[in-house]
């Protein structure tokens, strides 16, 4: 197919209006999506010995079930799984997946296309017996076209997907396996926009106007060639903005590009606080038919990287406050779930953050939806590893044939999206100290900015040359050697640094040209909910470096006080009294936001997950959450901890995380122990205690004034157990979920901070359990189970609605306890 490209420019202002797409009166897009979901009803198979297609047709023993699926995390946590600890101790595997269709007879003259979002990894597809081609790549989304082979009518068509993920370790961290992201049925006119066919852009954006550029790929497989109308119309939310037609000739099996401009007056501007979006409808009609619909979401906004106030978005400085996220979804493995991504991004909102950086890989679609809506800066990363192998089997050995159109796709794909605003090409390269990385380098950055030079691109890299390193460890120390090539190839638009954040303060003396983002740090370590008294280790406190890569527990606990991290990391607080410090540093990504699976540290058994993230496996926050959430967001917060459960005369450390106010008094039942104030740019204050059974209060005061009050209480034995869902009503799709978090209660209500029960749960109605959790990194119990043993106090079960509406009964229960029962509404 040949491509015309063929510039037709014109610029239009509030536009002509047709009655072709629109409901006249309201202005109201008619948009009939050409994609439905395929999701439901395929048949699963696993077997490593079955290898072709032919065979795997005739096999009768196939399992039903609807996507996304990640076969990996329904098996059990193997000591000697080949996947190893950073994979999470799970398996791989080779998969087969079938699904059997009927395409209606009129659909014929039409395209009909199979679009999958991702596939973990290795995928080959197979219709009707025919080959239709293979992807390595399992975070990329691809799609055939089907219909040279389908059969129409009543005549059944088979569709085969394997799946081989059975060589390991190919990934850092936990991948999963299988069709783990979102598959659609396509089906369009032989006249349609293009696969990722818009690319809209904005420019000269003012709060009175913006002027938007679509650029519009559209696909003529007719054999003659056809004269269509194209109608572009930009919508904010239901009320038309403008809109644009245009008469273009397409010739027959051709591209043909068609760039417009429109000017939207008094934009309403996409940012953190209020993500204001709008869509564009593009309308492709012939003899007055409408052959093909195709919406854009995107928005409007303006932003740089200045060298010297960091990032700033709509002439606003903004601090990026941001988190690397694995994609995982704790019990969920890494089948996707839009509802469990946006309740990870609201507890992140929750939080005061603002960016995502999408490590090591191209994210599900959805998460980019998400961000887009609710407001986060998003750095999209294409590679963990380029040519050179991280882990035996990874990516690299696909490198030289993929790595060109993964990353030109991953850009088509995302490039609408208002919430990214750095492309990064790669995370911690081997190949960066060479000049095979720069090369390398070059040409990704090429790549990117063919399709898009709205965005800047980094790579997330280690320390670089002529670094000003002093107080460091032995590990800076070497990096005074390193010669980080990227960085200084000139390749990069942006300088990201994973860790070193004492070199941080340096950048503008050895880049006074470069804009800077630390694109990776802290990595400090913490199990929820346990604690070791920072006074107990003052010698290794805050920085333990006579332990560095283990917690020093023979239980495999690291302590939630913000006093253990990785040798190249720091703690929480260390890092952000940095970025906070200065202008320049545009902000930073911490790793991470949640725990994900596999890479645990210490990195044995019996730890399979990690200890890294803010909030645990479970979603429940650790309590460093609160440090971000009293700098990072308007609210009142006075976290106090630990908890008050130790034992008679012994000294324990009480620290407090507080704002709004200017000091804090502390109360042991009923009487003070001493008021505390940060100084400096102190993130928390300390009392140092002994141990009294009873109420320990907090209280912070302004000018004198009460502000807020905490109180935690000695609780004793478990009693009962307490459900409480995020969610009582949820949708009747069959997809959306209620997380219920199960509290252990003594017999008065408090949380027992200690209690590690067992826990069963049934479930009554039209839904599922289909996932448990405790956050606890040793713990091998299934996910995909029905019963799990909580971890300081708490535990977490999800409920996925069915798809009839109806009521939902979870009960849930533990020897010795009072059972609990809650109901979840299905409407
Ligand atoms: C980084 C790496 C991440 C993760 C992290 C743990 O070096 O980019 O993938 O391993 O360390 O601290």
């Amino acid at each position: 197919m040949k491509n015309q490209n063929n510039f037709l420019k014109i610029m239009i202002f509030i536009g002509v209006i047709s009655a072709f797409a629109f409901n006249a009166k309201k202005g109201k897009p008619e948009f009939t999506s050409r994609k439905t979901k395929f999701n439901t009803g395929w048949n699963f198979h696993l077997n490593d010995s079955i290898k072709d297609q032919d065979t795997i047709n005739k096999n009768t023993t196939w399992r039903t079930l609807n996507l996304p699926h990640d076969w990996s995390i329904e098996g059990e946590f193997d000591e000697k799984s080949p996947a190893g600890y950073g994979g999470g101790a799970l398996n791989g595997g080779l998969g087969w997946y079938k699904k059997t269709f009927k395409i209606p007879l009129e659909n014929k003259e039409k395209i009909t296309t199979i679009v999958f979002d991702g596939v973990y990894r290795n995928s080959q597809v197979w219709i009707n017996g025919h080959y239709l081609g293979k992807r390595p790549n399992g975070f990329i989304g691809f799609q055939y076209d089907l219909s040279p082979y389908l059969n129409y009518g009543d005549k059944i068509n088979e569709l085969i997907v394997k799946v081989d993920n059975s060589k390991q370790p190919n990934s850092r961290w936990y991948s999963g396996s299988g069709i783990f992201r979102n598959v659609w049925l396509q089906t369009t006119d032989k006249l349609h926009v293009e696969q990722w066919g818009t690319y809209v852009t904005t420019s000269k954006v003012t709060s009175k106007s913006a002027t938007v550029h679509l650029e519009t790929t559209i696909k003529n497989q007719y054999a003659a060639s056809k004269s269509a109308t194209i109608l572009t119309t930009i919508f904010k939310n239901d009320t038309k903005v403008a809109s644009v037609t245009q008469n273009i000739p397409i010739a027959a099996n051709a591209n043909q590009v068609l760039n417009q401009e429109i000017i939207v007056k008094n934009p309403i501007l996409w940012s953190i606080e209020k993500p204001e979006l709008y869509t564009t409808i593009t309308t492709i009609v012939i003899n007055n038919t409408i052959v093909d619909e195709y919406k854009t979401t995107f928005g409007i906004r303006n932003f740089k990287f200045d060298l010297d106030k960091g990032f700033i978005l709509n002439g606003k400085q903004v601090k990026i406050k941001g988190v690397c996220m694995h994609h995982d979804l704790g019990p969920l493995g890494s089948a996707i779930n839009t509802r469990a991504i946006e309740r990870q991004l609201e507890i992140l909102k929750g939080m005061g953050v603002n960016g995502i950086r999408t490590s090591h890989n191209p994210p599900a679609p959805e998460l980019l939806d998400l961000c887009d809506k609710m407001g986060f800066i998003v750095m999209d990363e294409a590679f963990d590893m380029w040519k050179k192998a991280k882990t035996k089997y990874d990516y690299s050995q696909y490198w030289d044939q993929w790595h060109a159109k993964d990353l030109q796709d991953q850009i088509l794909r995302d490039r609408n999206h208002p919430s990214i605003f750095i492309w990064s090409i790669g995370n911690e390269i081997p190949e960066q100290w060479s000049e095979e990385g720069v090369i390398i380098a070059k040409e990704l950055s090429a790549i990117v900015k063919k399709l898009d030079t709205t965005r800047l691109v980094t790579a997330a890299m280690n320390p670089a040359v002529n670094m000003n390193i002093d107080e460091i460890t032995l590990q800076f120390e070497k990096s005074k050697t390193y010669f980080n090539a990227l960085a200084t190839s000139g390749a990069l638009d942006i300088i990201g640094y994973n860790y070193a954040h004492q070199t941080f303060e340096y950048h503008q003396e050895n880049f006074p040209n470069v804009p800077f983002i630390a694109t990776e740090t802290t990595s400090a370590l913490e199990t929820r909910g346990h604690y070791e008294f920072p006074s107990d280790t003052i010698k290794v406190w805050p920085v333990r470096w006579d332990l560095p890569f283990t917690t020093g527990n023979a239980d495999y606990t690291v302590s939630a006080f913000d006093q253990v991290r990785a040798p190249w990391g720091s703690t929480h607080e260390a890092t952000w009294k940095v970025i906070k410090k200065y202008d320049f540093l545009a902000g930073m990504y911490i790793w991470t936001g949640f725990d994900y699976i596999g890479e645990p540290t210490p990195y044995e058994w019996p730890s399979i997950s990690s200890y890294f993230g803010i909030v645990d496996l479970a979603g429940f926050p650790k309590d460093v959450y609160y440090m971000y959430q009293s700098e990072w967001t308007d609210k009142t917060v006075l976290h106090l901890f630990p908890h008050w459960n130790w034992k008679e005369g012994q000294n324990v450390d009480v620290w407090a995380y507080y704002n709004n106010a200017d000091a804090v008094e502390l109360f042991l039942n009923g009487k003070s122990v001493g008021v505390r104030s940060k100084k400096g740019d102190d993130l928390h204050v300390i009392w140092s205690i002994p141990f009294q059974a009873g109420t320990l209060k907090a209280v912070s005061r302004k000018n004198g004034k009460i502000v807020m009050e905490t109180e935690i209480k000695t609780a004793k034995t478990p009693a009962l157990l307490k459900l409480t869902a995020d969610r009582n009503t949820i949708n009747a799709d069959g997809n959306d979920l209620s997380f219920v978090t199960v509290a252990i209660l003594d017999a008065n209500g408090v949380l027992v901070p200690n209690a590690n029960n067992e826990i069963e749960f049934s479930l009554k109605g039209n839904g599922k359990i289909i996932g448990v959790c405790s956050g606890d990194p040793v713990s091998h119990e299934s996910y995909k189970g029905t019963k799990h043993t909580a971890l300081n106090g708490k535990c977490l079960v999800v409920i996925q609605a069915g798809d009839q509406a109806g009521k939902l009964e979870l009960t849930a229960s533990a020897k010795g306890l009072q059972s609990s029962t809650t109901t979840i509404t299905i409407k």
